[in-house]
């Protein structure tokens, strides 16, 4: 048994409803993909409505919270609206994420900083609904400082950088992204921050991720859903869950 702290595993179920909104139906049913990603191991189901409504809808979040056994992590914008749905919803968790309507997904960390004064509150009242705050920002300790300080419980780090240098392979830049996460994973911790961890995550990039101790979640969406294509979702589910538990004990990687 490995004495670093177990690992879960979040899965994101946004690009079911990607699919299911192409054709305007109710198939494929994101609550069943999380129904089926929790019987293959997920240890939380994450759901991002955004503002434009491009992939969850308010009735998902709703549905979700009703019909799934683990943890439901609502991913949001902090704005009023957001808030109210939340407030109606009780997640057991909610991830603050910045929010442009021309992003094609999350593209950065919040700016917790610079936004003190309007975040502060809102942290504070979504907790007062019962839910577990959580931060996205990017691996920089100023905003991790600043996630402490807004009262979250977590930080997420953003690892869309240490994705896309996996994908350049430049072994340089790779490490120099890498050291960014593992340094800022060090630092929440010692803040007394939950840290977590997603964004482009897969097969090939996740283990040194999640090798660090600190980090106890990462939340995983595009390529489990993409994935699930070929190898079906529960396969997908349960190999990344082997492949984080084998990088958690030391397994090679
Ligand atoms: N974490 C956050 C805060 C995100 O915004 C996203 C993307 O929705 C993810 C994790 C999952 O990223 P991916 O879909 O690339 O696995």
């Amino acid at each position: 048994m490995s004495e670093k702290p177990d690992i879960r595993l979040g899965v994101n179920v946004d690009h079911v409803a990607t699919l299911r909104n192409a054709r305007g139906g109710d198939h494929p049913d994101p609550v069943r993909a999380a129904r089926t990603a929790i019987s293959a191991g997920a240890d939380n189901i994450t759901a991002h409505l955004r503002e434009d409504r491009r992939h969850i809808r308010d009735d998902d979040m709703r549905r979700l919270k009703e019909a799934i056994s683990v943890p439901l992590n609502f991913e949001m914008a902090a704005t009023a609206e957001m808030l109210k749905i939340a407030c109606e919803v009780r997640p057991d968790a909610c991830c603050l994420v910045p929010e442009n309507r021309n992003e094609r997904t999350t593209e950065g960390g919040l700016d917790v900083a610079g936004q003190m004064a309007y975040l502060k509150p809102f942290v504070r009242e979504l907790a007062g609904a019962g839910a577990r705050v959580s931060l996205f920002v990017d691996p920089d300790p100023a905003q991790i400082d600043a996630a402490r300080e807004a009262g979250a419980a977590a930080v997420e780090i953003h690892t869309g950088a240490y994705k896309q240098a996996c994908q350049a392979t430049t072994p340089d830049r790779i490490e120099r992204e890498f050291d960014l996460i593992r340094a800022a994973a060090v630092h929440g911790a010692g803040l007394g921050l939950e840290i977590h961890a997603g964004h482009g995550l897969d097969f090939h990039n996740v283990q040194p991720v999640a090798a660090i101790p600190e980090i106890v979640e990462l939340n995983i969406g595009h390529f489990i859903m993409g994935e699930a294509v070929f190898a079906g979702l529960p396969a997908v589910v349960k190999e990344m869950k082997q492949l984080m538990r084998d990088a958690r004990t030391g397994g090679h990687y």
